[in-house]
C-alpha cells in the first residue's frame, strides 16, 4: 500500500497528498472517490493497489493488477462546465508528462497523444481518465490517472501497445516518490486552469505531442493532424483542404 506519511514527507505543500485515502482493492479509485466525497469535501485522492474494475475512456478497461502501479483518482474542486472537460484532460496529461519527465530524465522519449495518453515511444505509459461528479455538476472535477510504474510486463492483449516507467528506463521507482510529483503537478495545473482556462497549457501540448503530419481517424473524420486549438480541440486537415477541430473521440492513427 502507499506509505501515506511517506507522501506527505515527500509532497510537503500538497493538500492532496495530506487528504489522500490508500487502499488495498477496489472496484474503481472512480467510485471510491465519489464514496468518499459523500462524507467529506474535495480535494481529496484516493490510491489503490488493484482496480477489479478499472476504467479507461470510451468504455475501455484499465489493467489494474498488483504490479507496483499507480491507480489513483484526484477530487479537485475546480469549477468546470461539461465542454471544458476535454480541455481539462490535456492539461491533466501536461501535468503527468512534466512529472513522469522530472523522474525519467530527457534521454527517455515521452510524448503526449490527443486527446488522453502518455507514450513512451509509441507504448502507452500513462492514462487520464476526468469526469464530474453528477451530485455536484461543474464544480468538483474527479481525475482519475493510470499510471504504469513499476510493472514487467503486460497481458498478451496489450503487450505491444503498453509500457512502463521501469521497462522504458531499466530502474524501479519509489511510488511515494512518483504520486508526490504527480500530486504537486496536478495541483498547480489545476490553479492554472482555473485562473486562465487551456491557453498556458496548449505551447507544451502541442510541442509534446508527436502526432502532427500523421493521418487518423476519429469516429467519422478522417484528415492529416495539424494542431491542437485554443480550446483543446484537434484540428485535423481533411482531404478537400479545409479543417475541422474535433473536441473529444477515439483515436485511430492510421500509418
Ligand atoms: C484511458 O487511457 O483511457 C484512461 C485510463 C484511466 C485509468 C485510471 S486508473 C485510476 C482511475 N480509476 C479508473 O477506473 N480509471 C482511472
Amino acid at each position: 500500500m502507499i506509505d501515506g506519511d511517506r507522501l506527505r514527507a515527500l509532497a510537503p505543500g500538497s493538500a492532496l497528498a495530506a487528504r489522500a485515502v490508500h487502499t488495498g482493492e477496489v472496484d474503481s479509485t472512480m467510485e471510491a472517490a465519489r464514496r468518499e466525497l459523500e462524507g467529506r469535501p474535495p480535494p481529496l485522492l484516493v490510491t489503490a493497489e488493484i482496480q477489479r474494475l478499472g476504467r479507461g475512456r470510451e468504455g475501455r478497461s484499465w489493467h489494474s493488477p498488483a504490479a507496483g502501479n499507480l491507480y489513483v483518482t484526484a477530487a479537485l474542486p475546480l469549477f468546470l462546465p461539461l465542454a471544458s472537460l476535454p480541455a481539462f484532460t490535456l492539461a491533466c496529461g501536461v501535468a503527468v508528462h512534466q512529472a513522469a519527465r522530472d523522474l525519467l530524465g530527457p534521454e527517455v522519449e515521452l510524448s503526449i497523444k490527443w486527446p488522453n495518453d502518455l507514450l513512451c515511444r509509441g507504448a502507452k505509459m500513462a492514462g487520464v481518465l476526468c469526469e464530474l461528479l453528477a451530485s455536484d455538476p461543474g464544480h468538483v472535477v474527479l481525475c482519475g490517472l493510470g499510471v504504469n510504474v513499476n510493472a514487467e510486463s503486460f497481458p498478451p492483449e496489450i503487450d505491444a501497445i503498453a509500457t512502463s516507467m521501469r521497462m522504458a528506463s531499466g530502474r524501479t521507482f519509489e511510488r511515494e516518490e512518483v504520486l508526490a510529483r504527480i500530486c504537486s503537478r496536478l495541483e498547480a495545473a489545476a490553479e492554472l486552469y482555473g485562473r486562465e482556462g487551456f491557453g498556458p497549457f496548449r505551447g507544451e501540448c502541442t510541442s509534446r505531442s508527436s502526432l502532427w503530419g500523421r493521418r487518423c481517424r476519429i469516429d467519422a473524420t478522417t484528415g492529416i493532424m495539424e494542431s491542437i486549438d485554443e480550446r483543446g480541440a484537434l484540428v485535423i486537415r481533411l482531404q478537400d483542404g479545409t479543417t475541422a477541430a474535433v473536441a473529444a473521440g477515439r483515436l485511430d492513427l492510421l500509418d
